[in-house]
């Protein structure tokens, strides 16, 4: 039987890319390798948002060139946003690969195995495929738990430092009834959380016209709200420049609709957003946050940051930093700028010093350890529903999700796992929570609050 082996850097999209292409080689006959030194495929589905990520792939790349020699019969890809971008000069850095693929032909690769002959030419599948339009539903044999599901791909929006629409493409929505359909059968094979994904999910836009005439990501998440058996539905990621009213108001009203959000704001200076081409302010961001917190006072806020775009003075530093303490983020996932290939920052005047890109990081990263803290810490005495994931860290520990995903750790029987637990938090860092189990709920209790 034929093994592969596949590693998976970058975002959640790369996560459900993984997971398909691995359903498909299983439909295919082939196994699971319980490591790399026993796999005949082995496939690195890589990232290239920053120049770190690029690296990485490429040293984990290098580090096969000995198996590779000791069993030239193996077949060595690489896939994602990476492949996309190097395609051809990928082979210049790496000569044993066979295969190169970009993130839109990842579908053709089980095919493509059939017939690839390792000591042969590498195939190099890049850009849109003529023959994919949609993607056919996957479905595995059990369904994670928290399960993703892609609705749209690509990016219209050219940020200036993002290298993402040059590499997945413009932006492609899904038929609804696909993603519908795919969403029922992974809640029929245990998923509990569906994350829907995006670029941008808000410009969610399938050529079917919605009869009640409202953004088509609105109508989805509420007809994705009404199936049986979902308990959480979040999605990620979203633009703030067309986050409508409409969908802000599903956070008071859909049952299944998790308190939280991943909304990126990139800059607290308008100067600098205004560089990156983002298209809104920061007040605009903060009445958007405003109504979030109408609409749900309890909903949790994560954001992403860079620091030292070109031209960001310390006064932008200052403004970003000022927005944390107003906007109160339970985390953010902060980045130093990365100069990216094609992009129109690339050519900007200004480059930011790289050790004063690390200062800046640091500062801004211990500024929001202090505000996660304080946000962690009034959760304390509150009992929270916790979905449990799997183990803690320690003996005995279980570990989960609250709503607003905050990571809980509470002792209880592993048995919980797979179910929503009622968990009075008595701790907390800047991180994560820790409980004591109250009861485990069964999913009535936890739809009918
Ligand atoms: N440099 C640094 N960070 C970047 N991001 C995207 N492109 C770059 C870049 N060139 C960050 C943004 C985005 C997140 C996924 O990665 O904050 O929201
Ligand atoms: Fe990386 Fe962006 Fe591609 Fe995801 S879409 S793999 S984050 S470059």
């Amino acid at each position: 039987m034929r093994r592969y082996h596949v590693t998976t850097f970058g975002c959640q999209m790369n996560v459900y890319d993984s997971s398909r292409l691995e359903g498909l080689l299983a439909a295919k006959g082939w196994a699971l390798a319980a490591a790399k030194e026993e796999a005949d495929f082995i496939f690195l589905n890589a990232c290239s948002i920053r120049e770190k990520a690029a690296q990485r792939v490429i040293a984990r790349l290098k580090e096969l060139k000995p198996l590779k020699k000791a069993r030239p019969e193996i077949i060595v890809g690489v896939g994602g946003c990476l492949a996309e971008q190097e395609g051809v000069n990928f082979l210049a850095k790496v000569p044993f690969l066979s295969l190169v693929a970009g993130p839109r032909r990842l579908e053709e690769i089980p095919a493509l195995l059939d017939t690839l002959d390792p000591h042969g030419p590498a195939v190099v599948l890049a850009g849109d495929s003529p023959k994919v339009a949609t993607k056919p539903i996957y479905t595995p044999k059990k369904a994670d738990l928290s399960s993703f599901v892609t609705i749209m791909e690509g990016c219209d929006n050219y940020c200036a430092y993002c290298v993402v629409p040059y590499l997945r493409g413009r932006e492609k929505s899904r038929p609804e009834e696909e993603v519908i359909k795919e969403v029922t059968q992974l809640l029929a094979k245990g998923a509990q959380e569906i994350v829907l994904l995006g670029q941008n999910v808000n410009s969610y836009a399938p050529n079917s016209l919605d009869a009640l005439n409202e953004p088509p990501f609105v109508s989805l998440l509420k007809k994705l709200d009404a199936l049986p058996g979902l308990a959480r539905l979040r999605f990620t990621t979203s633009h703030p420049k067309d986050f409508s009213l409409e969908l802000i108001n599903l956070f008071g009203t859909l049952k299944t609709l998790a308190p939280s959000l991943h909304l990126p704001l990139q800059s607290g200076s308008d100067k600098i957003l205004k560089a990156m081409g983002r298209k809104y302010d920061l007040n605009r961001y903060l009445d958007l946050v405003a109504n979030l917190r109408r609409v749900r006072p309890d909903i949790a806020l994560y954001t992403d940051i860079i620091v030292g775009f070109p031209g960001e003075t310390e006064e932008d530093l200052a403004l970003t930093i000022k927005a944390l303490d107003l906007i109160q983020f339970d985390a953010i996932f902060s980045f130093k700028y990365s100069d990216r290939p094609q992009t129109k920052a690339l050519n900007l005047p200004d480059k930011v010093p790289e050790e004063v890109k690390t200062d800046r990081l640091i500062r801004l990263q211990e500024r929001q350890k202090a505000i996660s803290l304080v946000k962690n810490e009034a959760h304390i005495g509150s009992t929270v529903e916790v979905l449990v994931t799997g183990l803690g860290r320690h003996p005995g520990q279980l570990s989960g999700r609250t709503g607003g995903f905050k990571i809980v750790n509470f002792l209880g029987d592993s048995q919980l796992i797979g179910h929503f637990s009622a968990v009075t938090i008595t701790g907390a860092s800047a991180t994560s929570l820790t409980g004591e189990l109250l009861s485990p709920l069964n999913e009535s209790d936890v739809l009918s609050d």
